[in-house]
């Protein structure tokens, strides 16, 4: 059925190819502005003529947000998405003070990725960007995730060696899988999971995991006295929360450019102390890398180290970046992952038979070619991020005017790929709510060949997750464990997202968890 599908959208959307290209050559870039060859402007139509929501002198489409008045929430990002898309269709203009572009078919959303040039650009954290140059004393940049341009590559192409290389990947995994067991024991002494949350537990385990890869560093977040909210692990996941749910809302304001908001003090003061541990952990670690020969350091912190082009107040900035980016992403993927396979008998009777063969037993330690095996449990993790993704798309600037659908997006304008609500939708995707693993397994019946724009969790391209490896390996590792551990029932609601910059589960992650005998 996609395939019919897919060639009927290709002879519609090629002709917007063919265009997209032949208009490229005729568009000459003159610096700052862009224009348009006047014999090709006839069939091209304004940015201003894509539907979408009215737009008012000043404020623009920014009315649509306003409580009371507007129906669109910054914290229903994909419910914004969802109404963009019955109004107006596969493409979608805001003009919320900026030109904004939703993107929803994935040839389209492939288009617009192709026109990436060497330096991808995002307009994104832009508070803490202001926040980090205000502090030159600390900072060199505002960080991997906020810098755009030549400065954003010099730190990607320094930073991105030891995140991405498979080998150093995949050397995280036996550490990894301990750290798994010690979190299986912190869990079987709590006496009434099944009417805790568990996502607090998987912020604490994926805390524990990113301290030991990144840095080398126990958290000792399983231990009684770390429990508490005054705790060194309770303020950092706090704050990695406080920073990340800022972001958004910051991002769309600009009163914190002239003073200090509510809003920006918080996000100062969570970044103040992820700055300030992440100081206490790189001069102890300096100290140690001068007093020992630290070979058997692998983690990403004692290769920066090693970097001459770095200095350290780039690393400073990416380890505050790694604590802001790796204990919720992390943590609500698997959130996610475990109510869908909690919710799926079947797929976690499969799962089960898969692992038992990996670890015959449960005290087994888990290796790389072990993990290499575990082909169902990769496709239920790449079902229920395509289902769950944390982010609602991808966000680009165009870099230069390009062609969409015969619109002419200028240069400079912010799209967004919206991969959640495409990823839903019936005519790319069969049974597409269904959480059904075995789509992505080749040699299967089920399988289906998906468009490889649909689903896109980690970004693309060269400013894609510099993560993704590492997240994915990680979060494989908790559902192995956990799985061969415990049959594990759903005996929540159904769960919804709140978009805090990421997607977080609206409800509590309630787990009933029976141990498993052999
Ligand atoms: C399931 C877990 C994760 C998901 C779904 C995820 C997703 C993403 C996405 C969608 C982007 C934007 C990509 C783009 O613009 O094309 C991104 C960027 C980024 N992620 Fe992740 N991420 C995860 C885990 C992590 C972890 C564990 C770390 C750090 C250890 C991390 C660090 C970063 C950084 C630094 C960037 C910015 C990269 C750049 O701009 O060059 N992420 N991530």
């Amino acid at each position: 059925m996609y395939t019919v599908i897919k060639h009927r959208r290709n002879s519609f959307i090629l002709g917007d190819y063919i265009r997209l290209k032949y208009f490229s050559s005729s568009i000459t870039d003159n610096g700052d502005s862009t224009s348009v060859n006047l014999g090709s402007k006839k069939t091209i139509k304004n940015f201003d003529d894509i539907p979408g929501p009215k737009s008012y002198p000043v404020i623009g489409t920014l009315y649509k947000y306003f409580p009371f008045i507007g129906d669109y929430n910054a914290e229903t990002l994909d419910k914004n998405a969802w109404l963009n898309w019955r109004r107006y269709g596969g493409l979608v203009r805001e003009s919320p003070g900026v030109k904004l572009l939703h993107v929803y078919d994935p040839d389209n959303i492939e288009a617009v990725f192709r026109q990436d040039d060497r330096h991808p650009a995002r307009r994104s954290h832009l508070a803490m960007q202001h926040y980090r140059l205000s502090k030159p004393q600390v900072y060199n940049t505002g960080g991997l995730l906020s810098t755009n341009g030549p400065e954003w590559w010099r730190l990607r192409s320094t930073f991105q060696k030891n995140f991405t290389s498979p080998q150093s990947v995949k050397g995280h995994v036996e550490q990894t899988d301990q750290l798994m067991k010690e979190f299986i024991q912190f869990i079987k002494c709590k006496k009434n999971l099944h009417k805790e949350d568990f996502l607090p537990y998987l912020n604490r385990l994926n805390l524990e995991v990113i301290g030991m890869v990144a840095f080398n560093e126990r958290f000792n977040s399983f231990m009684p006295d770390e429990q508490n909210s005054k705790s060194r692990t309770s303020k950092l996941i706090a704050a990695a929360f406080g920073s990340n749910s800022g972001i958004m809302k910051l991002d769309k304001g600009v009163l914190w450019k002239f003073f200090e908001t509510p809003l920006y003090r918080n996000l100062a003061k969570s970044q103040e102390y992820l700055e300030k541990i992440s100081m206490d952990i790189l001069l102890r670690k300096i100290h140690f890398f001068e007093q020992e020969t630290a070979e058997n350091d692998k983690s990403l912190l004692g290769s920066f180290l090693q970097q001459p082009n770095l200095n350290l107040k780039d690393i400073i900035g990416m380890m505050v970046d790694i604590l802001m980016a790796a204990i919720d992403t992390t943590a609500y993927s698997t959130s996610f992952l475990l109510y869908h396979i909690a919710r799926n008998p079947e797929c976690q009777k499969k799962l089960f038979e898969e692992i038992v063969t990996i670890l015959p037993k449960k005290d087994c330690q888990l290796t790389a070619e072990m993990l290499a095996k575990a082909v169902y449990a990769r496709s239920c993790v790449k079902e229920s991020l395509r289902l769950n993704p944390v982010s609602v798309g991808v966000g680009r600037v165009a870099q230069k005017d390009m062609i969409l659908q015969g619109y002419l997006i200028p240069k400079g304008t912010i799209i967004v790929t919206q991969n959640m609500v495409a990823c839903r939708l019936p005519q790319y995707v069969r049974e597409p709510l269904r959480f059904k693993p075995e789509r992505w397994l080749r040699n299967t019946e089920e399988y289906e060949n998906l468009h490889p724009f649909l689903s896109l969790p980690f970004g693309f391209g060269p400013r894609s997750c510099i993560a993704r490896r590492l997240a994915e390996q990680n979060i494989c590792i908790t559902l192995i464990r956990l799985v061969r551990e415990y049959e594990m029932k759903w005996v929540g609601e159904e769960l919804d997202v709140r978009t805090h910059l990421i997607n977080k589960p609206d409800k509590p992650i309630a787990l009933c968890l029976k141990s498993r005998i052999l």
